[in-house]
């Protein structure tokens, strides 16, 4: 598989992919090609969204770009103002490592999820969004990526919305981090058999 190819990558079977994504956050020092991110976005828009309502909104953040500079401020603050039990210099430390972490991932995407008219087609939404969130993880794994998916640091300061040019009305499905692995961490699972009831 060449993951440079314009064209794309060839062929992974939608199992491997499954099984061969892991949530990573640590990456090569090496670019995401554009046409990768592109083909990740496509694959979004193809999950199942009933009443075509296209709930999703993704903000891309450009390495180095000034986007990505301002939420890793917003990240690091948030961080610091909710570690005060921390001894200093560990508070600092963390609040420092969430802004770098932030800054030097190859790429980053915010995922929101726009409401609907009332809370069944708002939930409906959401559901769209995070499957539009995993097509884009699975399709990252053919190309050779990583994705890790976060809900903490870099998604809870109050003035990230307004930041990135989000409605308030949108509720945040999380922050991406993407790039190729510099790790593969270990995968576990329970087994399915006892969540299931075969009726
Ligand atoms: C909605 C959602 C939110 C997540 N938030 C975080 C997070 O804030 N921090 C983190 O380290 N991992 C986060 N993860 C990743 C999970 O921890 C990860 O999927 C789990 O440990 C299983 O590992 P795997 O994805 O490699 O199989 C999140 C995953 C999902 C689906």
């Amino acid at each position: 598989m060449d993951s440079m190819n314009e064209t794309g990558p060839g062929p992974v079977s939608v199992l491997d992919a499954i099984r061969a994504r892991r949530s990573v956050r640590e990456f090569l020092d090496k670019p995401v090609p554009r046409g990768s991110l592109e083909r990740m976005l496509d694959a979004a828009r193809w999950a199942p969204n009933h009443r075509l309502t296209f709930p999703w909104r993704f903000f891309l953040l450009e390495k180095g770009g000034e986007m990505r500079a301002r939420v890793a401020s917003l990240s690091r603050e948030w961080t610091f103002e909710n570690n005060a039990q921390l001894p200093e210099p560990k508070r600092t430390q963390t609040a420092d490592a969430a802004r770098h972490e932030l800054l030097k991932a190859p790429a980053f995407i915010y995922a929101y999820s726009v409401p609907g008219a009332n809370e069944e087609v708002t939930r409906e939404n959401y559901a769209a969004v995070c499957i539009s969130c995993q097509n884009m993880q699975l399709v990252a794994v053919a190309e050779g990526l990583s994705m890790g998916w976060s809900t903490g640091r870099p998604t809870r300061h109050q003035d990230l919305g307004k930041t990135l040019g989000a409605d308030p009305s949108w509720q945040l499905v999380g922050a991406f981090f993407i790039g190729y692995p510099a790790v593969q961490p270990k995968a576990q699972r329970a087994e399915i058999t006892g969540h299931v009831s075969w009726l």
